[in-house]
């Protein structure tokens, strides 16, 4: 059902797992932190039927991350995103978009929304060049492997990874 409310034109959610945030993610959320008043970053919870980390985890990573930004706010949600976006009031979803081969899920992704909700609009960005290669699939899989992460992901995830991968040890 469309909204009843008007959405507020300063507000976008830039919804994703992150599991984990990469620096790609941090790449983008301060991109839209510019163009918007205020960001949601909003971690999906039941992403992953075993992610690496919890919803809670990434969410107070995440927190810490951008603690300085008064405008990036953090938060969870469960089910379908127009449904938050809608309870947020916000008039954008924010995503990535790092190569062409991101675009077919992204335009699909972005048209089912939009039917949805026809007045939340789609914005996508394109991160620095150097975070194109990013994936939060990719630097699990090279952390697991042993593979050097730093410079990929914030230094607050990547003490978790060590912190988590020494716990399992
Ligand atoms: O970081 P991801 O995994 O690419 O993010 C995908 C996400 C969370 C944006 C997408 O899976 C989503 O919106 N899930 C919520 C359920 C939903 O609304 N599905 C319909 C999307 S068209």
């Amino acid at each position: 059902m469309p909204s009843q409310v008007p959405p507020d034109g300063r507000l976008a959610v830039f919804p994703g797992s992150f599991d984990p945030l990469t620096n790609g993610h941090v790449d983008i959320v301060l991109r839209s932190a510019h163009l918007f008043e205020r960001i949601v970053v909003a971690v999906l919870v039941n992403a992953e039927k075993q992610p690496l980390f919890s919803a809670e985890e990434r969410v107070s990573m995440i927190r810490e991350v951008f603690q300085e930004y008064p405008n990036i706010e953090v938060d969870r949600f469960d089910g379908l995103l127009v449904d938050y976006a809608r309870a947020k009031r916000a008039s954008a979803i924010v995503r990535g978009l790092r190569a062409v081969s991101d675009f077919e899920y992204e335009f699909q992704m972005a048209l089912m929304n939009r039917h949805l909700e026809p007045t939340l609009e789609t914005v996508f960005m394109m991160p620095a060049e150097q975070y194109t290669y990013l994936s939060s699939r990719l630097i699990k899989e090279v952390f697991r492997l042993g593979g050097e992460v730093r410079g990929l992901v914030p230094s607050v995830v990547e003490d978790r990874m060590r912190r988590k991968a020494s716990a399992a040890r």
